[in-house]
């Protein structure tokens, strides 16, 4: 598919999964918007991009707060007129036990890996409709499937981002819009840093490994829909 001139939003763009994606998404021809709460971030990958594609537009803002899907989108459309690709990657992961989870980590957890992107993916629908290439792509986890101890509260946002992304694929297919999920394992960014120090830092995927899937999806765009792509590290414990 021809992506050339594409409108897409991406959260969680400041580092990480987010900003390889919106990097590859500048490349292939598209106005972007970017968006995380690190504006300093946020300005540097903007001259970056900008030696290589169109301006992107950022918008800096924190997506617990019940205002900012609305405020994403309504910005979007007023500065590109429509979008037609919707990226939810930003995400917040703690690592404790069930017992020393305290009431704030789970609500944040929820809000920012859960509650955020239902909601953006709501807001974003009325103008998706109106695009021929529609696309929304949530960057689940590996534990949006299984239990990793010491990530309850991340994985139940995770299961509750993976759970409304199944629904959501089948009620918005009659207008053409694609929901796909990517749930990786350990990618080389902060998040794994401060989750799972114990991997050896040459067995983790690369960001652009990620944004590779991404491309993918939006090339091709034929009579096989991908849900889900489940992506593993090919050097982690087969027995996860
Ligand atoms: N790294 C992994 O091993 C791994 C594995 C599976 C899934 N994932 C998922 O991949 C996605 C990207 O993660 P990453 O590894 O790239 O993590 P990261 O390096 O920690 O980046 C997280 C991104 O989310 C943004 N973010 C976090 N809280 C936010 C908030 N309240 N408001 C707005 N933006 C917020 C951050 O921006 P600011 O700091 O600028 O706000 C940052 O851009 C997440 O959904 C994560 O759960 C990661």
């Amino acid at each position: 598919m021809e992506t050339k001139g594409m409108i897409a939003l991406i959260t969680g763009a400041s580092r990480g999964i987010g900003e390889s994606i919106a990097i590859r998404l500048a490349a292939m021809g598209m106005q972007i918007v970017i968006t995380g709460r690190d504006a300093d971030k946020l300005e540097m990958l903007k001259d970056h991009i900008q030696k290589i594609a169109p301006k992107p537009h950022i918008i800096v803002a924190d997506i617990s707060a019940p205002d900012t899907p609305g405020r994403l989108i309504g910005e979007t459309i007023q500065m590109f007129g429509g979008i037609d690709l919707l990226v939810n990657n930003a995400g917040y992961a703690i690592s404790k036990s069930l017992e020393e989870t305290d009431y704030h980590e789970w609500d944040h957890s929820m809000a920012v890996n859960a509650r955020a992107p239902f909601f953006i993916c709501k807001e974003a629908i009325p103008y998706l409709r109106e695009s021929a290439c529609a696309t929304i792509i949530n960057i689940s986890s590996v534990v949006g499937r299984l239990g990793y101890v010491h990530q309850a509260a991340y994985a139940a946002s995770k299961h509750a981002l993976m759970g409304f992304s199944k629904v959501l694929a089948k009620e918005v297919q009659p207008l053409g819009i694609r929901v796909h999920t990517i749930a990786p394992g350990g990618v080389a960014t902060d998040m794994v840093k401060t989750m799972r120090a114990d991997i050896d830092e040459s067995q983790l995927i690369q960001p652009e490994e990620i944004a590779d899937i991404v491309e993918f999806f939006l090339r091709h765009r034929g009579n096989a829909m991908i849900d889900n792509i489940d992506v593993r590290r090919a050097n982690g414990t087969p027995f996860a």
